[in-house]
């Protein structure tokens, strides 16, 4: 299968400024794939708003109060029936069940505000500048069972400025993260890639 005829499904809780920036660059022929789905545990999300402006196919199911298992499982339904090759989570602030994790195993990727291992979890600009790091940055890497710890796809460092708030970090976090998430989506999606241990290497086949 070419990488062009290969199918997203894309996975996000808020404003989605991940996805966006993946869509324009899918609609503009930069990254060559599909948007297959995109889905949100958070009905009213702003993401899920512009994909249906963009006339994208979308969903959503409202996670509140839901088992994770039977939630993931009709998640997994809904990705499987349009037929999704590679799930991208974009700002998805839920935890994975490890169901649903084995079921699409190698085939999640997950951005993350911060260098990793440094800052896993909740609020990691925030972290990072209560730790006192003059470099931040963002990752993205495949999701394993683990909370932000599978083998690292790409990374983009940023400096942190004596003056900055965790808005202008996140801001400048965040430009990154636009770039570099659908750069590794074209990498992993053309196939020349392998994974040794932790590492993800890339092949020139
Ligand atoms: C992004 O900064 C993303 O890295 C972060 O949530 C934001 C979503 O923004 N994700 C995490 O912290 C996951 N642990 P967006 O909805 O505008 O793409």
């Amino acid at each position: 299968m070419s990488a062009a005829s290969r199918r997203l499904g894309i996975l996000l809780s808020g404003r989605g400024s991940n996805f966006e920036a993946i869509a324009h660059n899918v609609l503009n022929g930069r990254l060559e794939c599909e948007i297959g789905f995109v889905f949100s545990n958070k009905p009213q999300a702003h993401g899920l708003a512009r994909a249906r402006e963009l006339g994208l196919p979308c969903g959503s199911i409202d996670s509140a109060g839901q088992d994770r298992a039977a939630f993931d499982a009709q998640v997994a339904d809904l990705l499987q029936q349009n037929r999704v090759d590679l799930i991208c989570l974009a700002g998805y602030m839920r935890l994975l069940s490890g169901e649903f994790i084995s079921k699409f195993s190698g085939r999640i990727l997950n951005i993350h505000p911060s260098l990793l291992p440094a800052f896993p979890g909740l609020d990691a600009q925030h972290q990072a500048l209560v730790h006192g790091v003059k470099i931040t940055g963002c990752t993205v890497h495949f999701v394993d069972e683990n909370l932000d710890s599978g083998p690292i796809v790409l990374q983009s460092s940023v400096p942190v400025l004596d003056t900055d708030t965790v808005g202008s970090l996140s801001a400048r976090i965040l430009r990154e993260e636009h770039q570099i998430y659908s750069e590794a989506i074209g990498w992993i999606l053309k196939g020349n890639y392998r994974v040794e241990g932790r590492r993800v290497i890339k092949t020139h086949n």
